[in-house]
């Protein structure tokens, strides 16, 4: 059976935010923002679909920036999209997002679409800006009603690595329908703000009881993280096949080998959040 290639493409650097974590802003000085131009786009989309077909592959993208809306011809993609029946998600913001704006999406074909959420009020306000936090929040019903399905995740370090299990609550309060998180990889941030492996580890065991006791709500619990496989191996809920087979690998993270990243100036990279080129244009 054909998988799916997901590819993380950042069409925009455009963003109403200036979030003091993200590799995107990170030691610019400036303010050059580079959005691919919709040519571009169209014979890069091309070439993903030629890398699908000679990999037996089914192309899968998540469109993401900055806020992808903001590119000029943001509708425009869509149609390309839809017209070539091609699977998509959305990794944005939420400013503009209105009920219309969510249906339409809906129409286009768009599956998910994924918010952030850094923290509680105080915390992903500081660190997104004013008002994002209560933004956020209320466009959660808007996708849910328009028929996608609505992600939240947090990017976890140790400023707010605290405040995780409160924001566990709040996507369950608001029928988020997935949450998942990641860590921080350190760009801009000092990097006195990293967690240590006993602290991520007690952060899985809180979160994990947590699922728990959420398990037969709305929401699904993502363990999108690798580091979760580990602590399920150690709980004795993951284990390795007895018949080990040589060049397989089990788990761990799959970017460069099953995931892609295309940046706004058609840089291909591994992961967009550390220097892992692949190759441009
Ligand atoms: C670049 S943003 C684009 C979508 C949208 N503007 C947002 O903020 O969610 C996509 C994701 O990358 C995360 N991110 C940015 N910089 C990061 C870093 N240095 N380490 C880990 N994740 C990072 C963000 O927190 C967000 O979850």
């Amino acid at each position: 059976m054909e998988q799916y290639f997901p590819f993380q493409w950042h069409i925009t650097e455009q963003c109403d935010q200036r979030c003091e974590h993200c590799y995107i802003f990170s030691g610019r000085s400036g303010s050059v923002i580079t959005e691919m131009p919709f040519k571009d786009i169209r014979t890069i989309l091309n070439n993903c679909l030629d890398f699908c077909g000679k990999f037996d592959r089914i192309p899968y993208f998540y469109l993401t920036g900055g806020d992808p809306i903001l590119h000029k011809d943001f509708w425009k993609v869509l149609e390309l999209l839809q017209t070539k029946e091609i699977d998509f998600s959305i990794l944005g913001n939420p400013f503009h997002l209105t009920r219309d704006v969510c249906e339409k999406l809906n129409r286009y074909g768009c599956k998910k679409y994924q918010l952030s959420l850094d923290g509680l009020k105080t915390t992903h306000d500081r660190i997104r800006k004013p008002g994002s936090f209560d933004a956020t929040l209320e466009k959660i019903p808007l996708i849910n009603e328009a028929g996608m399905t609505s992600v939240i995740m947090t990017t976890v370090s140790g400023t707010n690595i605290h405040e995780v299990p409160g924001i566990i609550d709040l996507a369950v309060k608001y029928k988020v329908d997935v949450f998942a998180f990641a860590r921080y990889c350190p760009t801009s941030l000092e990097k006195n703000i990293r967690i240590s492996p006993e602290e991520y580890r007690t952060l899985l065991e809180t979160c994990w009881k947590k699922f728990e006791t959420y398990k037969y709500g709305e929401t699904v619990f993502s363990l999108k993280d690798h580091l979760w496989t580990l602590f399920l191996y150690e709980k004795g809920l993951f284990t390795i096949p007895s018949e080990l087979r040589e060049g397989i690998i089990y788990d761990g993270c799959n970017c460069g080998i099953s995931h892609i990243t295309i940046q706004p100036d058609g840089g291909v990279s591994a992961c967009r959040r550390l220097e892992s080129p692949v190759g441009k244009d």
